[in-house]
Parts: C-alpha cells; structure tokens; sequence
C-alpha cells in the first residue's frame, strides 16, 4: 500500500512459543470512536515466526520488533531464548493481551507479577525489551516503576482498555470471552494521561535510570502523536488508526515533520515532555 521503509519501527503480532488459533467468534467490534477487538493472540507461534515471517520483516527497513507473549514464565523464557538468537533488533514484551484466559493482561496487574516476567525474560536475553503494559493495574505508574527495577530498556504505555459490547437482539455477550479490548480514539484521553504520569515518575528516578516511553492508544492523526510528544513520549505506536486510514502512519510523519518546521523544532527531544 505504501513504502515502508518510511516507517521507524514495525512490529509483529503478539507471539507465543507455539502456535494460537485464537479466540471463538466475533474478533472485531466497531464502536463510535474506537474498535473493540478480541483476537485471542492467534500467531503462528515463535519458532514459525524466526523462520518466515523476521526474515520478511527484517528486509522492509524499519526496526523490526517482536512482540512476545505468553501463559507462564516458562513459555515467556523459552520464546525470549529463541529470539536471543536471530537478529531481532527488539523485543516487545507483552504482558497486557486482554483477550486470554490464562496469562496475558495478568501479568501486568500487580508490580510482583510484572517483575517475575521481565526478569525470566531479561535473565535469557541481552536483547533490549520494551515492557507493553496494561491500563487494568490498579497503579500503572508502580508497574512500570517496577519492570524498569527488573531490567526494562523502555516502556510501552499501553495496551488496549477491556470493555463489553452487548448484542441487544440475542441480549449475549458480543465476545465469547465476554471481555474485549477497546482501541481507538475513544481511549487517547485516558492512554495520553498514563504516558504523562508515567514519563513524569520516571523523569524523578536518577538520570540513568530512565528509559524511554513509546504512547500507545487511539494515535490516528500527527496532532495526536504531537499531544503524546508533549506529554514526554519518546516514540509512538499505531494501531487502530491505520483501520480507518491505511495512510494514518505516513500522514502522522508527514504532518509531524512540518508541525516541526513550522515551530522550528530540530528534533522531537526539543518539545518532547514540554506538557510536564
Ligand atoms: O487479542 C489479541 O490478540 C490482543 C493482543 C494484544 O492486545 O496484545
């Protein structure tokens, strides 16, 4: 659709050791302002992953990433061994999948569950890791406080918010797992508010401490990625935008750019945090 070499970064779907048909049912749910989805991390699971799919990813240009999930520390340790070894620049550790039964979001509820996953992850890999965590902690800001205590390079702040659609003609549950996650403009307010409290709890830790935070949550236009810049993001992901616009991520980077100009910003670091 366009060249994507343009791109900073392209990451893969969420990963496990084996492979995932993913969930029953109804995955994708149009809302006012966002899209509901229940994939269930269907993947064709890591050692497929390395063999066909990176070597493809790795050609396009962009910083490839692997976003890894898992069930138990044993499933996330084994996965991160495997990638250890190919040229995956970076590892995208998923511990907020809203949409499995077992593992996924709940490693991201508490600081103690979070940590025991960075760390199996971090004690197999020298590779960098981005920790995806998920707005459902009870203290967002603990968490990651906690995952850069455990070896954390950076921060990806977050996933998708769980909400319930209700079909009113059947009067069930749209998702079979009931629970679905919820992206898309409808969130930015809220995902924009956890990047500036976590950017700002990191900038009190000791300066080599700090690790950069990728904004994730409802970015479809260059004024969004500006408002998660200023909010003290160092990057930021899109998703659901490019749905509604396949353009989304070169319209962000094109506007951003003359945003910049127009200011007479050289770099992003000179009005990144600015909002703080
Ligand atoms: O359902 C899913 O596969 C969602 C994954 C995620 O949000 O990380």
């Amino acid at each position: 659709v366009f060249d994507i070499s343009r791109l900073g970064g392209i990451c893969s779907k969420g990963l496990t050791l084996e492979p995932r048909a993913g969930n029953e049912g109804i995955r994708i749910w149009e809302t006012p302002a966002g899209v509901m989805n229940s994939i269930g991390l269907q993947n064709p699971g890591v050692p497929h992953f390395i063999q066909h799919e990176m070597p493809e990813m790795l050609k396009l240009g962009p910083v490839a990433i692997a976003n890894l999930s898992g069930s138990t520390l044993e499933s996330y340790a084994e996965g991160a061994k495997l990638l250890d070894k190919t040229p995956v620049p970076l590892i995208e550790l998923n511990i907020s999948c809203p949409n499995v039964t077992k593992g996924g979001a709940a490693w991201g509820l508490t600081c103690q569950t979070a940590q025991s996953a960075v760390k199996a992850v971090r004690s197999v890999t020298s590779k960098p890791i981005a920790v995806k965590l998920t707005p459902a902690a009870a203290n967002l800001t603990e968490v990651a406080l906690a995952c850069i205590d455990s070896g954390a390079d950076a921060l990806v702040i977050a996933n998708s918010f769980q909400g319930i659609a209700i079909d009113i003609e059947s009067g069930r549950p749209v998702f079979a797992n009931v629970k679905a996650g919820l992206g898309g403009p409808a969130v930015r307010p809220m995902a924009l508010k956890n990047v500036y409290e976590v950017v700002k709890a990191v900038n009190e830790l000791p300066e080599n401490k700090r690790v950069p935070v990728i904004g994730s949550g409802g970015i479809a236009t260059w004024q969004d990625a500006v408002e998660f810049i200023m909010a003290g993001a160092s990057a930021v992901e899109v998703g659901s935008g490019t749905f509604i616009n396949p353009f989304a991520m070169l319209n962000i980077i094109d506007g951003l750019k003359a945003f910049m100009m127009r200011k007479g910003y050289a770099s992003i670091e000179e009005f990144r945090g600015c909002a703080l």
